[in-house]
């Protein structure tokens, strides 16, 4: 399969890898896994006062794709409010990196990583998790 350019650009270069404080209480993170072939997703955002997320770092074991869905996110995240984050949808991430109907799974895993990221942060200050209907 031809990978298209954006994805091996952010192969071979991914943005934002790293670790945030998990302890800290504005940090979120979101640990996902893909059920069709065992990926594992880790993402996390630092989010300041004003609802803004001023920091995203990840973490991808997982396919080419994967990782640059993950990387993608993480440049898509910062600056954004939490309410602008959780509007992300996987099909963006498809759709700006080019991904093939087989790769779509990869999406939805940093979408789920995004959103269960969301409510790390939300639980840890004391507000209720959203419900995250399955976007697939
Ligand atoms: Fe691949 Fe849902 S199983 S998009
Ligand atoms: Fe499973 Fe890409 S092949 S996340």
């Amino acid at each position: 399969m031809a990978y298209s350019e954006k994805v091996i650009d952010h192969y071979t270069n991914p943005r934002n890898v790293g670790t945030l404080n998990k302890e800290a209480k504005n940090v979120g993170t979101g640990l996902v896994g893909a059920p069709e072939c065992g990926d594992v997703m880790r993402l996390q955002i630092e989010v300041n006062d004003e609802n803004v997320i001023t920091d995203a770092k990840f973490k991808t074991f997982g396919c080419g794709s994967a990782i640059a869905s993950s990387s993608l996110a993480t440049e898509w995240l910062k600056g954004k409010s939490i309410d602008e984050a959780l509007a992300i949808d996987n099909m963006d991430l498809v759709e700006e990196l080019a991904l093939p109907p087989v790769k779509i799974h990869c999406s939805v895993l940093a979408e789920d990583a995004i959103k269960s990221a969301i409510n790390d942060y939300r639980v840890k200050n004391g507000l209720e998790a959203l419900e995250l209907p399955k976007s697939h």
